[in-house]
């Protein structure tokens, strides 16, 4: 067995105590994600989304975060992909992002729903022309015989479209979906493996947030 058990870094890291926390977790992490990109840190809003299958298989995978507000987090696909149809079936899902060199960890609980269609399509068309192209003529998370097919067809559009900036549509199989926060977990790595822990719950009938302190 690979034996990495030698690895590992003693982190240091300015004290994160409660009293610095903003009471909204949505400025906390955007105050983290600000000093992640200002670092800078390489796809600072790239995040690990994790959805359950109908065998309650958990199934990770990276996204872009595009945008975010109180109302939630939200990222853009196909609404056919395997992630789409297993937020369909359970919207329950957590996002993650690690950035390392900051030694920061941000876990967030929530569930997910489709994006208002509008919006989507204004995001769509905001896109480059190709980018456009490839969301459409990929079949997200379908098995596919023969990668040539997609380019072929990507090719056919471009030569198609190439005097326009935009498609003249959204396909509805594409768009945003918007995750909407219950839980987040912030955690910076200290000292002496004492990790600072600290988590925001959201009180439904209050419609605030409480905050708490973990354990490393
Ligand atoms: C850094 C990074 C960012 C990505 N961003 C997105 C994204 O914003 N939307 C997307 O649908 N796939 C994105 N992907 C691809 C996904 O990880 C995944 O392969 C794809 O969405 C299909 O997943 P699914 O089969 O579970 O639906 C990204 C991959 C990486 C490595």
């Amino acid at each position: 067995m690979r034996d990495l058990t030698t690895m590992g870094k003693d982190f240091q890291s300015q004290p994160f105590k409660k009293e610095n926390l903003n009471a909204s977790p949505i400025i906390q992490f955007e105050t983290w994600l600000n000093e992640a990109i200002a670092f800078p840190i390489p796809e600072a809003n790239a995040m690990t989304l994790t959805t359950c299958d109908s065998k309650n298989q958990p199934n990770a995978r990276m996204v872009l975060l595009k945008k975010f507000d109180e109302t939630g987090f939200i990222f853009f696909g196909h609404y056919d992909s395997q992630k789409a149809q297993e937020l369909a079936a359970n919207p329950k899902a957590s996002l993650l992002f690690w950035w390392g060199p900051l030694n920061r960890q941000i876990r967030i609980q929530g569930s997910v729903i489709k994006e208002d269609k509008q919006k989507s399509a204004d995001y769509f068309h905001s896109r480059p022309l190709e980018s456009q192209i490839a969301a459409i003529v990929s079949p997200q998370s379908q098995k596919i015989s023969d990668k040539l097919k997609l380019i072929q067809e990507y090719e056919k559009l471009l030569s198609k479209y190439q005097d326009t900036e935009q498609l003249p549509d959204c396909p509805d199989y594409w768009g945003g979906f918007k995750f909407v926060p219950n839980r987040f977990e912030f955690w910076q790595g200290n000292a002496y493996r004492l990790h600072d822990r600290f988590v925001y719950e959201h009180d439904k009938n209050t419609q605030t947030w409480g905050i708490t302190q973990l354990a490393p």
